[in-house]
């Protein structure tokens, strides 16, 4: 995987207008009416208010919300602003904001650990306003996501969901196929 420093090393340029085009292209699904919009900075208040929530963060890694650390290369938790500042400004993610045109801004879309090597990068979904549960939603917004992602020339995709989390489970599953178990978390890999 390609480190942040090559990232930003000057014969890197190339890659640059993929990467903008990643980070700034909205998404639209004009049947079910959502956009998934690049993140702006807009999104600090809401963050706030789902990374509060234990029935949100319940499955997310319990130092949510981190970034790595430059020099421990560990994971430190950071205020919500900040992160999304890093997330934003980081090559290596590319994070969407889910707008329903019904209910608003009501969770994120992302890409993370994207690796411009192996076009690849894991995939991660989360619907916040827990009002919209279980009615579709993730499914439409997963299958914006790879299409985007295949368009733009990324071949592989990784995903993983703890194995008692019901929802993605199903959905990495209809998306993905089959998970290789491993303790208690669910492995998804799937080629473009
Ligand atoms: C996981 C999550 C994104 C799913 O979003 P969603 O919009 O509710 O998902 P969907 O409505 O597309 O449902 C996905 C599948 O799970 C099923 N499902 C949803 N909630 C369920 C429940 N409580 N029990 C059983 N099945 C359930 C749906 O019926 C659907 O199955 P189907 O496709 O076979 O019909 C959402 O629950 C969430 O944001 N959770 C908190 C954050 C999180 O855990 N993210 C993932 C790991 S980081």
């Amino acid at each position: 995987m390609l480190t942040e420093a090559a990232i930003y090393s000057p014969n890197f340029e190339t890659l640059w207008p993929l990467i903008r085009r990643l980070k700034h292209t909205p998404m639209i699904n004009f049947n079910s009416g959502i956009v998934l919009a690049p993140f702006d900075g807009s999104e600090v208040a809401m963050h706030e208010k789902w990374f509060a929530d234990p029935q949100i963060r319940r499955y997310m890694d319990p130092k949510t919300p981190y970034i790595i650390d430059a020099v421990t290369h560990g994971k430190m938790t950071v205020p919500v602003d900040k992160f999304i500042q890093y997330i934003i400004e980081n090559p290596l993610f590319a994070w969407f904001r889910i707008i329903h045109l019904n209910y608003g801004f009501i969770g994120h879309a992302c890409m993370n650990g994207i690796d411009y090597e192996e076009m690849s990068f894991e995939r991660a979904l989360t619907i916040g306003e827990k009002q919209y549960w279980n009615m579709g939603i993730a499914r439409t917004v997963g299958n914006m996501l790879l299409e985007n992602a295949k368009s733009i020339g990324f071949k592989k995709v990784y995903s993983s969901a703890h194995v008692d989390n019901i929802a993605s489970v199903k959905n990495l599953t209809h998306q993905f196929g089959p998970g290789k178990l491993i303790e208690n978390k669910l492995y998804f890999e799937l080629q473009l």
